[in-house]
């Protein structure tokens, strides 16, 4: 049997593949990949350490209510948050994600859908009390990026807080995928209403992010 292709190769394959849609290769990786012709992309079982600490740094008490992960991939963010307490969904553009992600997690309390950040079904729209997005964004070519942004930002409840952790952009790079953030693109999460807590720069070690991951903190008035 052949070797699996690398999920990077691939990535770099069908990301600029079709730019008239945008976000239709997410499918087909992740289908690759769970046929077993591609390795698995973003397979991690541990939360994201961005995400992990900024929870640490919280107060306990303050894991509660209702919260999103957007392009969840293979659910290690969801099933963290639930685990912390939150009423969690979790939601990825491409079916194939969605299901491996249960099968991942049998009997967890995560909800898992399909949806799609361009097209959120009302019932989603300011209905979550935290919102966490990492590296959806950054995935998706920059023709649509305002509008997923903006989609990010309509999940957020009245008083609740949106976590956006996404890559550094470096000046004059853009052979994406991914296509990382510039300090504009990180801002631009604060509109239609939210206002920045916080805009962290961090290091990641032994990570293709170079120079760094955002991670910056909105609340909803
Ligand atoms: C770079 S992966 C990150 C996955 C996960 N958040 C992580 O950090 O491991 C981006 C994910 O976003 C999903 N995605 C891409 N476009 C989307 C959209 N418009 N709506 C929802 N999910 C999307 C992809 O299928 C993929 O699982």
């Amino acid at each position: 049997m052949a070797e699996p292709r690398t999920w990077q190769s691939e990535t770099a394959r069908l990301g600029n593949a079709d730019p008239s849609d945008p976000t239709g290769w997410f499918e087909e990786l992740w289908s690759s990949a769970t046929a077993g012709d591609v390795t698995m992309p973003w397979d991690r079982g541990d939360p994201h350490p961005a995400l992990a600490s900024w929870t640490n740094d919280r107060d306990p008490g303050t894991a509660s209510g209702t919260a999103v992960v957007v392009g969840c991939g293979l659910g290690a963010d969801a099933e963290y948050l639930a685990r912390l307490g939150y009423e969690t969904t979790a939601f990825d553009i491409s079916p194939t994600a969605v299901a491996a992600a249960r099968e991942r997690h049998p009997g967890s309390p995560v909800t898992y859908a399909v949806g799609d950040l361009l097209e959120l079904p009302r019932a989603w729209l300011h209905a979550f009390d935290l919102v966490v997005e990492i590296y959806t964004v950054q995935a998706v070519n920059r023709s649509v990026r305002s509008e997923l942004t903006a989609g990010v930002r309509s999940l957020v409840a009245s008083s609740g807080t949106l976590l956006a952790i996404q890559a550094i952009a470096v000046e004059g790079d853009d052979d994406g995928p991914p296509w990382p953030l510039t300090r504009a693109e990180i801002e631009a999460f604060g509109q239609d209403g939210l206002t920045p807590v916080s805009t962290e720069e961090l290091a990641v070690p032994d990570s293709p992010h170079n120079p760094g991951i955002w991670r910056a903190e909105f609340r909803q008035a």
